[in-house]
Parts: C-alpha cells; structure tokens; sequence
C-alpha cells in the first residue's frame, strides 16, 4: 500500500528537514462584509500530493488507525477535505465552519506510546476535530482530562524510509478563533487565540513568534524575503496585519489569495544545493461564512469551489469525492459541487504502533 512512495525515497532523505514547507493564514474581512473570516493555505511539496476531495457525512464510524487503544468516534459534522495521497486528510472545512489544515513541523516530537491513552494516526488527527467540533472553543476545551493529561496521543510513520512524518494542526473557525496544536518533547502545547492568524513551519511556535516580535516592528520598511518558515511566517503576519478590509466574498477572497500566493514559492528546479525549495503544488481558501470551500493549483493555474451548504453532509448521507489525479483540468474550473461521485471512504495511514 506505501510501495508506491518507495520511487520518491531516493531524493528525500538527502533534501531532508527544511524541505517539507507550508504556510497558513486567518483573515477577518471586517464590519462592511460582516467579519468574515477565509483561511488561506499554500501546500509546499517536493512532489504531487495525488490529491482528492472527499465530502464526509455526519455519522460516519472512525478509527484513530493507530493500533491497540485506537481512538474510536462518530462524526458529528460533515467536512470538505483535501487529502494528500488518499492515506490522510491534509485540510479541510465542516458544516459548522471549522477549518482545520495540517502543515510540516521538522521539530515536532509526539514522544513515546502510552497504551493507557487513546491514540490515534497523525493521518487523521486534523479529521477528529472537524468531525466533533463546531468551533475553536469547543475542540480546545475538550483537548485535555481532568488530570491535565492529553485525551489522546498522535502517532505516526515514516511514509518515507527515514524522513519522519512530522506535523502540526491550525484550527480556526468563523469567530476568527485559532488553535495552534503542536507536540514537542511529547507534550501537546497549545496557543489558543484569535492573534495567532499565521502559521507556517519549524521551529516551535513559541520561537517562530519571538522572531516575529523583531520583524513587526520594522515591517514597514523592511522584511526577509527567503522562502524560509520564519521569513515566511513575518511576512505573512505583516499582509495580515495591514491587509484591508474587505465588502463581500469577492474581495475578501482576493485578499486572502493575494497574501497566500505572495508567500508561495515558484517552480525553481529542486536541486540538493538549494535544499530549502519546495515549490508550491496548491492553495486552499476556506470562507467559513458562505462555507465554500475553494481549492487552487499551482501547477495547473486553475481554481474550483465547493458548496457545502449544497452537500448531503447530514447524517446518513453519502461519502463522495472528486478526483484530481490524471483529469482534464479544463474539468476542474469553477463551482464543482454538482461533480462530486459517490465513493468509499478512504483507508486512513495506520500509524506504526
Ligand atoms: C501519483 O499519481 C501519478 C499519476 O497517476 C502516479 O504516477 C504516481 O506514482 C503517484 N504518486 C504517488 C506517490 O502515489
Ligand atoms: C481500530 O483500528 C485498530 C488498528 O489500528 C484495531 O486494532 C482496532 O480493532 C480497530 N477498532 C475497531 C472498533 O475496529
Ligand atoms: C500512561 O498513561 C496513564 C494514564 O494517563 C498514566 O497514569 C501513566 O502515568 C502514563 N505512564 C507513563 C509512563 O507516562
Ligand atoms: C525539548 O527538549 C530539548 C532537549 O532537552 C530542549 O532543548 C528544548 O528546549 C525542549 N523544547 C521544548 C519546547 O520544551
Ligand atoms: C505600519 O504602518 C501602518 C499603516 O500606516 C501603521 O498603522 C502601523 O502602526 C505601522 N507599524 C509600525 C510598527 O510602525
Ligand atoms: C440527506 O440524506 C439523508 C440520508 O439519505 C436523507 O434522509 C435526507 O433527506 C437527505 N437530505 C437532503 C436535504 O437531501
Ligand atoms: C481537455 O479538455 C479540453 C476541452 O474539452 C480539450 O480541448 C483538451 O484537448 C483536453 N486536454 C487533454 C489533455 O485531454
């Protein structure tokens, strides 16, 4: 089943560490469109992510794929996700307008298994909270026991013989709340907040904020223009930070497209002097308010959306999905919500246990 990533082992272990990249961001469109927030994201990628959209129902029975003491639940909400492979869900959006996106951490360390605690694949650990939660708030409430221990633990699995599979979650909702969700040393660390609007990768977020303290206050004149996670993230608090607002979905899209695109990183040849590029292969903008969820390619230079509002996403509804791998993309331009097919559930990456 991951025979077939064995082709791109040769080139990443030697690429290793800052290649994976990713950048996040929340915007608030502001009084005159009635603060709409959109969450503009970049994936970052040395090579296709062969991706998917799948449209989850409420209802559906889900297993945390990570061996004995799996996390078990039932979706709540229906979602709109992007998967990466068909093995995990990479970022998406719910009925409620929860948008979750995954992104690389080179620094992430989920610690060793505790098979007292549930435990669930990395895979599908952006999925778990758009599946039960309809807000921010709530997913953060719900993140630790009584004792102040973590519900659950993530686990992974190196897709890539000796590149570990490394991540970190942003939530965000349609208040403009946002969860930072990062493991280090193997404790779960959380920034919960509607100021923390940009994410991109390693070091831990605590530091990539400290960094950010020097840049925003000289931004207006100066910033750093690599396409490194911490110049990337001090650009992209300070498009957030001045952006203007917006008057409806058009414009506050545009806004949000326009500062993901401006910290996207062109097609450069990949090359083991220059380790730091990995192009961008695909954006996704969420707008929780009219809950269309758009979805645009690098590589293609083309966009589509999908309602949700448009979807049986209730319970007993039916799992769909929409291929992106070897169509036409003159196929995959503008509303494509009526294209969706009904599918099985994919097999979510088990993690190693
Ligand atoms: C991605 O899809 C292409 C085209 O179908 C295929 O050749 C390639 O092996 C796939 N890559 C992975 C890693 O699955
Ligand atoms: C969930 O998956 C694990 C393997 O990851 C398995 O051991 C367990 O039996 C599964 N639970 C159910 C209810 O299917
Ligand atoms: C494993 O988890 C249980 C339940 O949370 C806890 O009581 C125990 O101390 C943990 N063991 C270790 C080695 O951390
Ligand atoms: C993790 O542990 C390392 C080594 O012990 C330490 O240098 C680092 O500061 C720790 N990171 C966090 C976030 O606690
Ligand atoms: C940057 O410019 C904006 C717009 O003029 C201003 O509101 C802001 O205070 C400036 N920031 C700093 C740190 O000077
Ligand atoms: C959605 O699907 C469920 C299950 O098939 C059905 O009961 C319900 O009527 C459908 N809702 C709409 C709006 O079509
Ligand atoms: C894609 O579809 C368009 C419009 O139907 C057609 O003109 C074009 O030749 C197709 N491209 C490929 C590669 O099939």
């Amino acid at each position: 089943m991951y025979g077939h990533l064995a082709k791109v082992s040769f080139i990443l272990p030697l690429l290793f560490s800052d290649v994976f990249a990713c950048s996040r961001v929340t915007y608030n469109s502001g009084p005159s469109d009635g603060n709409r927030i959109v969450i503009g994201r970049s994936m970052d990628w040395l090579t296709p992510t062969n991706s998917s959209i799948f449209a989850f129902p409420a209802g559906l029975q889900r297993n945390g794929s990570a061996g004995a003491n799996s996390a078990e639940w039932t979706s709540k909400y229906g979602s709109v996700i992007t998967t990466a492979y068909d093995l995990s869900t990479c970022d998406g959006m719910n009925t409620q307008g929860l948008v979750a996106n995954l992104l690389y951490l080179a620094d992430g360390d989920f610690g060793p298994r505790n098979t007292s605690q549930q435990a669930m694949s990395l895979a599908i650990w952006p999925q778990y909270f758009l599946d039960q939660y309809a807000t921010v708030a709530e997913a953060a409430n719900d993140l630790f026991d009584a004792s102040g221990e973590p519900k659950f633990q993530v686990r992974t699995r190196d897709l890539i013989p000796g590149v570990p599979s490394l991540m970190h979650v942003s939530l965000s909702d349609a208040t403009g709340d946002n969860l930072i969700l990062e493991w280090l040393n193997g404790s779960l660390v959380v920034h919960h907040g509607t100021e923390y609007n940009v994410m991109t990768n390693e070091p831990d977020y605590d530091q990539q904020l400290a960094i950010n303290e020097y840049w925003s206050s000289i931004a207006n004149f100066s910033l750093p223009g690599t396409d490194r996670p911490a110049d990337r993230f001090a650009r992209l608090a300070h498009y957030v930070d001045v952006a203007p607002g917006a008057t409806d979905e058009v414009t506050a899209l545009a806004t949000t497209a326009g500062m993901i695109r401006a910290v996207s990183v062109p097609m450069e040849p990949i090359n083991i002097n220059t380790p730091n590029i990995t192009p961008t292969l695909w954006r996704t903008f969420a707008d929780t308010k009219e809950l269309v969820y758009y979805y645009e390619s690098a590589t293609d230079g083309k966009i589509f959306w999908v309602e949700l509002t448009k979807l049986n996403l209730s319970t007993g509804g039916q799992t769909m999905d929409l291929s992106l791998v070897g169509v036409n993309w003159t196929d995959r331009v503008g509303d494509m919500t009526g294209q969706f097919q009904q599918a099985t559930p994919f097999t979510y990456m088990e993690a190693d246990t």
